[in-house]
């Protein structure tokens, strides 16, 4: 056994807390020199303690994911229009009937649907039961039906039911993104929702081997997210199940595990049409865990750390541990924690640096409680976000982690649990806005939701990644999850990336905005889904703020309306009344009761006015002139954020003209719209009907120093709410389109967010046939002040940043083929250039990609960027050459190689290009395609290939090829690693 050598440490004064069921033996308040003593030992002790943890044979808890080798049944049939039928009659409770299948509504539509679910069967009383542990008050607990469950003779909840004939799937799963579009209208599932078949009743099954030494422990089944309605049956039995699609939740099987033999798990959800704004995606989409855990442990979501009196010298770091006791007997326990430092990948490093003293307590049978301890951390590392120094890569998101253990009275180790946190002291502050540290951060966010493009719901941790990282690079420092709580490790890598979160619940309250919306079920659900939900997310440094609600109906019911605001925002605060907890507001105005309630004031679009500039004279819908001052006047101690800012439509590389004098607009057929591509211009003008363009939030956050910055609606494309196409699959309004290619705008954030990056971007590209002698406006991107521009070498004048202006225009250039150029200044100095070419006829095609790796293990993917170039290399803009991607080995012996990768998707981010997503070809759109590359299989089915041809290596190569009629092909090399 190592022994380590403990540092020396300042040890806080422990506490404990009696929580509601509480039964406490004793509280621990010996002596200083004493406690010294006995914490410098107890270091010792829980170092070794902690290296033995990694031997996962000896850990009291087990967490295994089990995202292989399930079967997957959609029940045929499901995508006639009209399928309003339940396939089987094991439904949740009955629907009301859609008589509006219309999702065509503009955003900000008044959200005042109302109706519930109810009426003869169901198993909703069987699910219901599953929200108890997460509703404070147990009078208001469901009760247990009891008697036969539902579905116990059900022919899929048998353990002997074949289900060879279904398909073999591993998880994450989103079983619509590979399938076909619907096109034209009416479609089971239209523009709103993505125009894939999400819509229906479907099945999985897994057996899970449950060895014999499991008998007496307590066993979860941990659901990171299941689209919708989720139903698990083990070995027969409804064990429960959770409705809302976004949430994590465990289900205890305990009950019904028969430990050393195999137990058959069910699990049928449904995903009804009608039922969202956006793309949901469809089943189970992110990991599930089996938990096994002595009867006596620490809770799920079982611990919270908050800190206090956070400085460069120290903090005070507090940390509270829920037990349960699910044994017969009473037990006597000792939770003892300890702080280690995490490195940048999140593994601890070295020794412990602080440790809380043991919290000693008895526990009878069936009881719950909280420990409570508190340990100072001296020269803490604190967590900072992106762009708290200039250079984006210059940031530290430092972490660190405590490792709880529980003894029982013989000094067994009965439990240990992880608990990753940051330390940091941020203010919300009126007038200067968010304080991170003591310093001003100006928040420069995105909206995002929660699909991957091409990959759909299913959570991919690189693809997830690259997002944040093309962000990143842009300047983004923050991201509101709109409008549901991310897959959580999502939060790992917003954490360990310095980016700020805004954590999102719904979009809906009793007011759905679909028939079929959140609203049919929130009276029985909205309590669990709150706590659960901040209970999941409160350790996480990169939260800055829990959103409880987007642009509900209540906005608009007065003091009703604030009421119901009032009760979810008070249940957030129970959970963590460490951050604010606010609702965006897209009508609520600054003299309604709503705003009140809120600790933040989140605003959507009203900050900047809403339909209010010249060119949104006339629109039908909401107008509102620009209100922070108002706001700000009426709730003088509230940070005032731009939750949603922008809502800038455009499609990359399309130019329609002319182009609109205003520097916002809104889009339409006739400004800036291309109805027979259903494209947006790329020009950045053109805007949503209560949007505005960057240009214009952009001033009037100037114009409002106080606000704290903004959330631009949105980061990226996402699939559904295509407007202003409906007949598209996905939105125009992101800043970066589907397959995660730049639009031009994406320039205009990154000289407005990284203001010391040279950079310079012209706009439009200069390969525009037929334009020849024709007025074509020029617009420049740069984080410069001053822009010259030239044409085939002659100058077409200067021009300078003016106040409240962010973009260099010549709007009567007139286009000529040959060479366009900027040169930019700032502070009178050079400093940064940028020159196009025209480009000549297609030649050939490039590839590139964002890693030359793919790791098995991780599932990680290499997202493969194929552009069409002339024979000179330049990219050929308008491009539009079909692409056909291979995989191929050149060498016979690495054709198992080949075997271990797939195509995954591909893409060219035009939100009109209804050409399936799993297809090995890919039209190119304004130059430019994608191939997204990753494991075939599982890794077990992996090796197997791999001993079937003898060839193991731990690294191989594969190649890419793309291939395309008439154009030289190209070829990239991939690593794999195992
Ligand atoms: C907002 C809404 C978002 C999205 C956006 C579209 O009103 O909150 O969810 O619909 O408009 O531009």
């Amino acid at each position: 056994m190592i022994t380590p050598k403990c540092p020396s440490i300042h040890i806080a004064r422990q506490v404990m807390q009696t929580a509601m069921d509480t039964d406490v033996k004793s509280n621990f308040y010996p002596p200083l020199f004493f406690r010294r003593m006995v914490c410098a030992l107890l270091l010792c002790l829980l170092s070794a303690a902690a290296h033995a943890q990694n031997d996962p044979g000896q850990s009291p808890r087990q967490r295994i994911l089990i995202d292989q080798g399930w079967r997957f049944m959609r029940y045929p049939g499901q995508d006639s229009l009209g399928q309003d039928q339940e396939p089987d009659s094991l439904y949740y409770d009955k629907r009301p009937q859609v008589t509006d299948h219309n999702d065509q509504k503009v955003a900000d539509t008044r959200a005042d649907i109302t109706g519930k679910t109810g009426g003869v069967g169901g198993v909703k009383s069987w699910i219901l039961p599953t929200a108890n542990k997460f509703i404070k008050d147990t009078a208001d607990w469901y009760p247990h039906p009891v008697g036969k469950s539902p579905g116990q003779d059900f022919a899929f909840v048998q353990a002997d039911f074949n289900d060879g004939h279904w398909q073999k799937v591993n998880l994450p799963h989103d079983w619509a993104i590979d399938k076909e579009f619907y096109k034209g209208d009416p479609v089971p599932v239209g523009g709103g929702m993505g125009r894939l078949p999400v819509q229906g009743v479907a099945w999985y099954r897994k057996k899970l081997n449950i060895p014999a030494a499991d008998k007496g422990k307590r066993i979860f089944l941990d659901m990171d997210g299941a689209m919708s309605y989720a139903e698990v049956w083990l070995n027969g039995h409804l064990v429960g199940g959770w409705p809302y699609g976004y949430s994590s939740f465990r289900l205890d099987l305990t009950a019904f595990v028969h430990p050393g033999g195999m137990n058959q798990l069910a699990i049928r959800l449904d995903n009804p049409a009608s039922s969202s704004r956006w793309y949901p995606g469809a089943g189970i989409y992110r990991n599930v865990w089996l938990v096994k855990v002595n009867p006596v442990h620490i809770d799920q979501y079982g611990t919270y750390v908050t800190t206090q009196e956070v400085s460069a010298n120290k903090a005070l770091v507090r940390l509270e541990v829920k037990l349960n006791n699910q044994s017969g007997n009473t037990a006597d326990l000792r939770v003892v924690s300890s702080v280690y430092a995490l490195d940048e990948k999140g593994n601890v490093t070295g020794e412990p640096l602080a440790g809380f003293t043991p919290v000693e307590l008895r526990l009878a049978k069936g009881k719950a409680a909280t420990a409570l301890a508190t340990a100072q951390l001296n020269n803490p590392r604190l967590w900072q976000p992106v762009g708290f120094t200039k250079d984006i890569n210059r940031y530290q998101a430092s972490r660190y982690e405590i490792r709880s253990l529980v003894y029982n009275q013989k000094g067994q180790l009965l439990d240990e649990y992880q608990t990753k946190f940051g330390i940091r002291d941020i203010q919300y502050d009126a007038n200067r806005g968010l304080i991170v540290n003591g310093h001003k951060v100006r928040i420069q966010g995105v909206n995002q939701h929660h699909d991957l493009g091409a990959l759909g719901a299913a959570f991919n941790r690189s693809a997830a990644l690259r997002q944040l990282e093309i962000l990143k690079e842009m300047g983004c420092n923050a991201i509101r999850f709109s409008h549901n709580p991310p897959d959580p490790q999502l939060l790992d890598l917003t954490d360990s990336m310095g980016l700020l979160v805004i954590d999102e619940i719904n979009d809906c309250w009793q007011k759905g905005k679909n028939p079929l919306d959140f609203h049919l079920i929130f009276d029985d659900w909205y309590e669990a889904l709150l706590r659960s939900f901040v209970r999941r997310d409160r350790n996480h440094p990169s939260i800055m703020q829990w959103s409880f609600g987007n642009e509900v109906g209540e906005q608009y019911t007065d003091s009703a309306g604030a009421a119901l605001a009032k009760r979810l925002h008070d249940i957030v605060h129970e959970e963590d009344p460490t951050r604010p907890a606010s609702a965006s507001m897209n009508y609520a105005r600054p003299l309604m009761p709503f705003g009140r309630v809120m600790d933040v004031l989140n605003l959507n679009y009203q900050g900047e006015g809403i339909r209010d500039a010249p060119a949104y004279a006339g629109l039908q819908g909401i107008h509102t002139s620009p209100l922070y001052d108002s706001f700000h006047h009426q709730f003088a101690d509230k940070m005032i954020i731009s939750s949603e800012s922008a809502s800038t439509l455009s499609t990359r590389g399309t130019y329609v003209f002319p182009v609109t004098k205003y520097n916002s607009a809104p889009a339409s057929d006739t400004s800036g719209g291309d109805p027979r591509n259903l494209w947006v211009s790329d020009y950045g003008l053109y805007t949503a009907a209560f949007g505005a363009s960057p240009d214009k939030v952009f001033a009037a956050q100037d114009q409002h120093p106080f606000v704290a910055g903004e959330f631009v609606w949105s980061g990226f494309d996402y699939l559904g709410e295509p407007t202003p196409y409906y007949a598209a699959k996905g939105s125009y309004s992101g800043i970066i389109d589907l397959a995660g290619f730049k639009k031009d705008r994406y320039y205009l954030y990154q000289a407005r967010w990284r203001p010391d990056y040279p950079m310079a971007h012209i706009l439009p590209s200069w390969t525009l046939p037929g334009r020849e002698g024709i007025v074509t406006p020029v617009h420049v991107f740069s984080s410069g002040d001053e822009a010259e521009l030239f044409i085939n070498g002659i100058s077409q004048g200067k021009r300078y940043k003016t106040p409240y202006t962010y973009r260099f225009r010549w709007d009567s250039a007139v286009y000529e083929p040959g060479n366009i150029k900027v040169v930019t200044y700032k502070n009178g100095k050079l400093w940064a250039t940028e020159s196009l070419n025209t480009a000549g006829a297609p030649a050939a095609i490039r590839l590139t990609a964002n890693t030359d790796t793919i790791h098995l293990a991780e599932r990680s993917l290499a997202f493969i960027k194929a552009e069409v170039i002339d024979d000179k290399g330049n990219l050929v803009p308008d491009a539009q050459n079909s692409i056909h991607f291979t995989i191929r080995a050149v060498e016979a012996d690495t054709d198992a190689n080949a075997r271990q990768v797939k195509i995954w998707a591909t893409d060219n981010g035009d939100p009109a290009d209804l050409h399936c997503f799993a297809s090995d070809n890919r039209k190119a759109f304004s130059g430019k395609a994608l191939c997204i590359v990753g494991p075939s299989s599982t890794n077990k089915e992996n090796k197997l290939a791999n001993d079937r041809d003898s060839y193991k290596v731990e690294r191989a190569i594969i190649y890419i090829d793309a291939e395309c009629e008439g154009l030289k092909s190209a070829r990239l090399p991939i690593y794999i690693n195992q």
